[in-house]
């Protein structure tokens, strides 16, 4: 019997197909003049899909009725549609816990950059204006701010054990409770209005679709700070533009966007906020071990028919055996 047939829509991590060699025939649909002509002619061969970043919904996988599993590069699968993997029996796993420090690690910093107006003060420098006098005093101090985190999962709480040795205190918005000490707010507004700097750090998705618009912002007020780690998305990116640009909120660090690569060409020009290109993972050593974990599910579903870290919507399935 040959190896099992395993589709990888688009270029990954080059670790995940290294690790994958002699497991299974990988077939790279972009590297095909004709994806169409090759998901017909494969499409009762191919029992898994790896992915890392392509769209995959029920219409895809309708094209392709022998698939089982869906493996995903990231924590984030809002571009998979999960629910209706599961629908058709299809399994969909990512890769949490791997990278919540070094996601953690770039909010940290995100706040820091933009909180001190770091990337400023070193473009005063290295424009040579330094020679004519020092940077001005930044409004705002990070120690002793409020924070609100949108999202205390498993990233939420790495950074919440960063930012409490900066004197910054943590109150918390999701749908349910946490058995932890923080305050706990059941509704977004309530907590914008009551800090001043809020750590975005939910699923992106329909579901969390602008969650933080014009009246967050406005709660938020004006020494707020917005910082972004987890998808454009959840932001409504055209009401934080207006409220940095009429300073209804003091500064926004961002390292996702809606439409990424494109970024609002107003946020390019704004002097409040910082941009980062969506780098939150990205060190050789946890792309790495998000790799392997992608190819470590793989692997076990092949050899024990369970994956180790299937989705929440795809429990039930694995549950079901
Ligand atoms: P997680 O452990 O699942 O945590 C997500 C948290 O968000 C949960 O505590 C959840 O609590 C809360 N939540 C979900 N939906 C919500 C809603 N509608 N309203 C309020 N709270 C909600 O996930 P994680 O591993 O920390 O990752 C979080 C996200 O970070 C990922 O989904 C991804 O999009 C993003 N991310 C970005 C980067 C980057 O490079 N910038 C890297 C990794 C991850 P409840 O279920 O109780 O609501
Ligand atoms: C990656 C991420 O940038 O894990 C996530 O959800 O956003 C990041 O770790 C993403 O997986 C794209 O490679």
């Amino acid at each position: 019997m040959g190896l099992p047939v395993v589709l990888m829509p688009g270029p990954m991590n080059p670790a995940v197909a290294e690790g994958l060699d002699g497991v299974c025939e990988l077939v790279r649909l972009w590297e095909s003049p004709e994806p169409d002509a090759v998901l017909a002619a494969r499409r009762d061969e191919i029992v898994a899909v790896v992915t890392g970043g392509t769209r995959i919904d029920g219409a895809f996988l309708d094209r392709l009725p022998a698939v089982r599993i869906v493996c995903s590069f990231g924590v984030g699968y809002d571009q998979i549609d999960a629910a209706a993997a599961a629908e058709r029996g299809v399994v969909v796993t990512n890769t949490p816990g791997v990278l919540d420090d070094e996601v953690a690690d770039t909010a940290l910093g995100l706040l820091l950059m933009t909180v001190r107006e770091l990337p400023r003060a070193e473009r005063f420098l290295r424009d040579g204006k330094w020679l004519n006098g020092s940077y001005p005093l930044t409004r705002a101090t990070t120690h002793g701010r409020r924070m609100g985190i949108l999202g205390l999962g498993r990233i939420g709480q790495a950074i919440a054990d960063r930012v409490q040795p900066f004197g910054i205190s943590v109150a918390y918005h999701n749908r349910r409770r946490k058995d932890v000490d923080y305050r706990y707010y059941p509704s977004l507004l309530e907590m914008a209005a009551d800090v001043d700097t809020l750590m975005i750090v939910i699923p992106g998705g329909d579901s969390t679709r602008h969650l933080v618009d014009a009246e967050v912002l406005k709660a938020l007020g004006p020494d707020g700070i917005v910082i972004n780690v987890a998808r454009g998305s959840v932001i409504d990116e055209q009401a934080l533009v207006d409220a940095l640009r009429t300073n209804a909120i003091l500064g926004a660090g961002l390292d996702v966007f809606e439409h990424e690569p494109k970024v609002h060409p107003d946020l390019l020009t704004l002097p409040n906020a910082v941009l980062l290109p969506h780098v939150g993972s990205a060190t050789i050593p946890t792309r790495t071990a998000m790799a392997n974990l992608v190819i470590d599910n793989l692997r076990n579903w092949l050899t024990h028919g369970t994956p180790l870290t299937p989705v929440p919507e795809s429990v039930p399935l694995v549950r079901g055996g």
